[in-house]
């Protein structure tokens, strides 16, 4: 059983992930922080706590997180998630009060609380934990690893050669990425491979209960900006999810260890992941990098999470 705390800034994929962390066996939700990015934290937070209440998740704790990156202006992306961060499903209202406390402090309470070391899951901008590991670095040894969606080897999807969540706090990212914390990375290289298909989710409508159905409707809306023809795309990729379907069962990807950090300087590459694939350099081989993975068992895993609800 793996203890983790999900930071995530829903954002359809985000509740995907979220949504395999609950069904999951192998995997104690522990506490869900959000994070500027997709929407305005205010609307994330809204949404991780509609997800947590269509679920009947009300228990885990949630905290909203910093109010914009590091250092930049808050740039969100409606263009893919919408205007709520989470359009094309009616989702309930929530029925639970977030936490007094901000997304950092939930995360050292929680932390601080558990026998166990915990894996820190980000599927999106990495304010929150960067700033943690600043604001806390006395608990940085409870912590397992550090499991993130973001980045690429040589692919962007908001810029040439930059990924959404890197992009929009590129600082943040580089201080995570030098923390010296194990880290695993589910790079566009995966998620892109990761693609769940239009006739696929037709199938989720044919599961018959409130939370598949509100995946069906969220997907649908998700898969349509992915049809552009510039993608090449045969559906949606399902970024986020690549996180938790790794710790579920990691014998589902496949992975190389390598150095990674992050350019912010650069004039056209600012926020790209550079990934040392070759060994050009000595230095610490800090990241384990998702590359492939078995499309056909991923997306029976999240068929069967789904049609585990009532
Ligand atoms: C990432 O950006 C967001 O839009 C998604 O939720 C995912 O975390 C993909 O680039
Ligand atoms: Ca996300």
């Amino acid at each position: 059983m793996t203890k983790i705390i999900l930071d995530c800034d829903p954002g359809h994929d985000d509740a995907l992930a979220m949504m395999l962390a609950i069904v999951s066996p192998k995997i104690d939700l522990a506490a869900v922080t959000t994070s500027a990015g997709n929407q305005t934290p205010e609307k994330t937070l809204n949404n991780a706590m509609r997800m947590l209440t269509l679920m009947k998740h009300e228990e885990i704790p949630v905290a909203s997180g910093n109010k914009t990156p590091l250092l930049r202006p808050l740039r969100t992306a409606g263009n893919v998630h919408g205007k709520s961060g989470l359009d094309g499903a009616e989702l309930p209202d929530p029925d639970f009060e977030p936490q007094k406390m901000p997304a950092i402090e939930l995360m050292a309470k929680t932390i601080r609380e558990s026998d166990e070391k915990i894996t820190l899951v980000v599927t999106g901008p990495m304010t929150n934990a960067a700033l943690f590991l600043r604001v806390y670095p006395e608990l940085m040894a409870k912590i397992e690893r550090i499991v993130f969606m973001g980045g690429a080897m040589g692919l962007g999807n908001w810029t040439p050669s930059v990924e959404f969540n890197i992009f929009v706090d590129p600082e943040a990212a580089k201080i995570v990425l030098n923390s010296g914390i194990p880290l695993t990375m589910a790079p566009l290289n995966v998620t892109h491979k990761a693609q769940i298909l239009k006739s696929e989710i037709t199938k989720i409508n044919d599961i018959k209960n409130p939370v598949a159905h509100a995946f069906y409707g969220l997907l649908e809306f998700f898969e349509r900006y992915h049809e552009a023809p510039k993608w090449g795309f045969k559906g949606a990729p399902l970024h986020d999810p690549c996180t938790i379907a790794w710790l579920i069962d990691p014998a589902m990807f496949e992975s190389k260890l390598m150095n990674v950090d992050v350019e912010n300087q650069g004039d056209l590459t600012d926020g790209e992941t550079v990934c040392d694939y070759y060994e050009l350099t000595d230095k610490p081989k800090n990241t384990d990098v998702l590359l492939n993975i078995d499309r056909e068992k991923f997306i029976q895993l999240i068929m069967d999470s789904l049609a585990t609800f009532n």
